[in-house]
């Protein structure tokens, strides 16, 4: 993943059924073979492989939402990266604040999720974000910094972690930081990474912005130069809104005159 490119990213949650497999075929033939920017739809497991029969020879990449940290094993209900790779998919999510949240999952667990999909040859999407609480108390940055430090494996890089920066009270609630706020938090977590491994500025790491992104706000969020794209829930599960969010990053992308 190593490109200066905008990445969208589609989150369906616990969302889709195989009829819902029309969206995919919609996002596709509405993506075409335009490689302005990234594009990916990370889906409930069951639809991973019809999807990515779907998307096959399209720039449109297929990822899950979670992986086991293990490769296989004794672990009932679970799903591992190679199997996911199995099913079709190029990329997985790990740490979304639902799997920390409802699942009790700690940075450490979600930096051993990170480390098995690397493995299995998956790129990952690892994701951090303070809640209101912690904003308010000045706490945004410093708790960001420990999800990012305790969450990235030390075998990651630029070309196969993304890193997006979802506040958890800005996911399914309507509410955003303001451009300016995520610029700065942004900044402040990519000169992190690029400390820690060492990442010259032209290998730039990419940091998405997450949380309540639609078709109406996505121009504002793409416009600030910190942000190399979204993560988004909702409005990824309608093609036409998560095209129209496609079009403002393919805006956002064309050299400024
Ligand atoms: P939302 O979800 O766009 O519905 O706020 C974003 C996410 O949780 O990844």
């Amino acid at each position: 993943m190593i490109s200066a490119k905008l990445l969208v990213a589609g989150n369906w949650k616990m969302h889709g059924v195989r009829a819902d497999l029309s969206q995919i075929e919609a996002v596709k033939t509405g993506v075409g073979r335009s490689t302005a920017v990234d594009v990916a739809i990370f889906l409930p497991a069951q639809l991973i492989e019809s999807a990515a029969r779907l998307a096959d020879g399209s720039p449109l990449t297929i990822g899950a939402q979670d992986c086991h940290f293990k490769d296989s094993g004794a672990f009932t209900g679970d799903i591992s990266a190679p199997m996911l790779r199995d099913a079709g998919a190029r990329a997985v999510i790990v740490g979304h604040s639902e799997r920390r949240t409802g699942h009790g999952e700690t940075s450490k667990t979600v930096r051993a999720k990170a480390e098995a999909a690397l493995r299995a040859g998956l790129r990952v999407i690892v994701c951090i974000g303070e809640t209101k609480g912690e904003r308010a108390a000045g706490l945004a940055e410093s708790v960001c910094a420990r999800q990012l430090t305790e969450s990235v494996p030390d075998e990651g890089s630029p070309a196969d972690i993304v890193i997006a920066y979802e506040p958890v009270w800005a996911i399914g609630s309507g509410m955003t930081p303001s451009p300016e706020d995520i610029g700065l938090m942004h900044k402040f977590l990519r000169e992190s990474l690029h400390r820690r491994f060492k990442v010259s500025q032209e290998q730039r790491w990419r940091i998405l912005y997450g949380g309540s992104v639609t078709p109406a706000n996505a121009s504002s969020i793409f416009s600030g130069s910190e942000v190399d794209g979204a993560l988004v829930g909702g409005a990824s599960l309608n093609a036409s809104s998560f095209l129209a969010i496609i079009a403002a990053a393919s805006e956002a992308s064309k050299p400024k005159p």
